[in-house]
């Protein structure tokens, strides 16, 4: 067989989606995937949220706005590619503020804490929250609006997004661990993998929570676990949310199926498998006391997965140590809000034409002696740690 032009190395979101974009754009590929089932992927909501986690100014929020931007053709073309839906939903996300304590809208107090950073909020009282969306808790006060995030149905979106990529050819083999890499001045020689030595022009390192196996970049895994609900038949409406709550504890993200996906805690315990009473405890009560609809909703599964985190949150991507190895990791809570812009990024960065943008992502900001990276670490969403 032919051997690839490029191999990228990690079959979820973002290797996918760069395989599909270098392959439409000509270039043989193939992915090497350890384990599909385990991509952080699965285990998101699908929030496309760059207003709702108040992401700072700066590159990384041009980098989730651009991304933002492009999933509407983005999926039609994935859509249209395999008949298969992906579930991208404008439908904007609601920000629930649990009381006591001022509307963030009230005119005559200023409210500390939740703030957004961006335009692109919109305060709203305790009346108008209400009203919006009826059902919410007594305790809230009223919130923000983020009329320009959305959510796709990410486990539907990682499908389809493999079905595109196999359907274009792009050879996917599943179950290849790959264990190292041969180097030999500042040159990727071939992969020493599971199934032998494979061996390719250009090499990317996809490999989202598992990056620190193959490479001394800071790649931790962030273990997050999810609860899916679903309304029950004859509850009267399939689905009685009509945007995502975002509240301080939890998310709660409708699908247009019926189904409610609550997420996620956020804990640093290395890959410890499984969801917890903690965690499942934490999820439900957080979401009941800001939907308390939801009590006698069916609980339909519970799942949980590793975000790739980094010391200051954001990704890993363009240049490697090696000039024929292109980084796309360390996507942390935003992998699939991210996954095409790293896909035309990244792949432009293969083709010669690197994005100014990429130099704020550079894995080089952890070579610095000082701690500096630490000091842009963003305040952004609390983490849920459930212990
Ligand atoms: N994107 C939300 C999360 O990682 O929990």
């Amino acid at each position: 067989m032919q051997q690839a032009e490029v191999i990228v190395i990690g079959g979820g979101s973002i290797g996918l989606a760069i395989a599909l974009e270098l392959n439409q754009q000509g270039t043989k590929v193939t992915v090497l995937s350890k384990d599909f089932t385990a991509a952080a992927g699965h285990a998101a909501a699908g929030m496309l949220a760059p207003n709702a986690e108040r992401l700072p100014s700066g590159p990384m929020f041009e980098l989730c706005q651009r991304s933002l931007e492009l999933y509407p053709t983005w999926t039609s073309k994935l859509e249209n590619l395999t008949g298969k839906s992906s579930g991208y939903w404008p439908c904007g996300i609601l920000s629930p503020r649990i009381g006591p304590g001022p509307s963030p809208a009230d005119p005559e107090v200023e409210v500390e804490e939740p703030k957004p950073n961006h335009e692109i909020a919109f305060p709203i009282s305790a009346d108008a929250i209400h009203s919006y969306q009826s059902g919410l808790g007594q305790n809230v006060v009223g919130g923000y609006f983020y009329p320009e995030d959305a959510q796709v149905d990410n486990r539907a979106l990682m499908q389809t997004l493999r079905a595109a990529a196999q359907d274009a050819g792009i050879e996917i083999r599943e179950g290849v661990a790959v264990e190292g890499f041969v180097q030999c001045q500042g040159q990727v020689i071939s992969l020493r993998t599971s199934v032998g030595q494979q061996q390719a022009d250009h090499y990317v390192l996809a490999t989202g929570a598992w990056s620190r196996e193959l490479l001394p970049i800071p790649v931790t895994p962030t273990k997050g676990q999810m609860v899916g609900l679903r309304v029950p038949l004859g509850y009267g409406q399939t689905q009685p949310l009509h945007r995502v709550l975002y509240g301080e504890k939890v998310y709660i993200v409708p699908r247009r199926d019926g189904r409610i996906i609550l997420g996620a805690t956020v804990e640093k315990v290395g890959f410890a498998p499984h969801n917890t009473p903690a965690g499942i405890a934490q999820l439900l009560n957080a979401a009941i006391e800001l939907y308390p609809t939801l009590a006698n909703f069916s609980i339909e599964e519970c799942w949980w997965g590793f975000r790739p985190d980094t010391p200051d949150q954001l990704p890993i991507l363009g240049a490697s140590p090696c000039e024929n190895m292109t980084l796309a990791t360390g996507h942390y809570r935003n992998g699939i809000l991210l996954a095409p812009i790293t896909a035309k990024l990244i792949a432009a960065h293969i083709k010669g034409s690197t994005d100014p943008l990429l130099n704020s992502f550079s894995y080089k900001r952890f070579r610095a002696a000082s701690n500096s990276a630490l000091a842009h670490r963003y305040s952004g969403r609390p983490a849920f740690d459930p212990t």
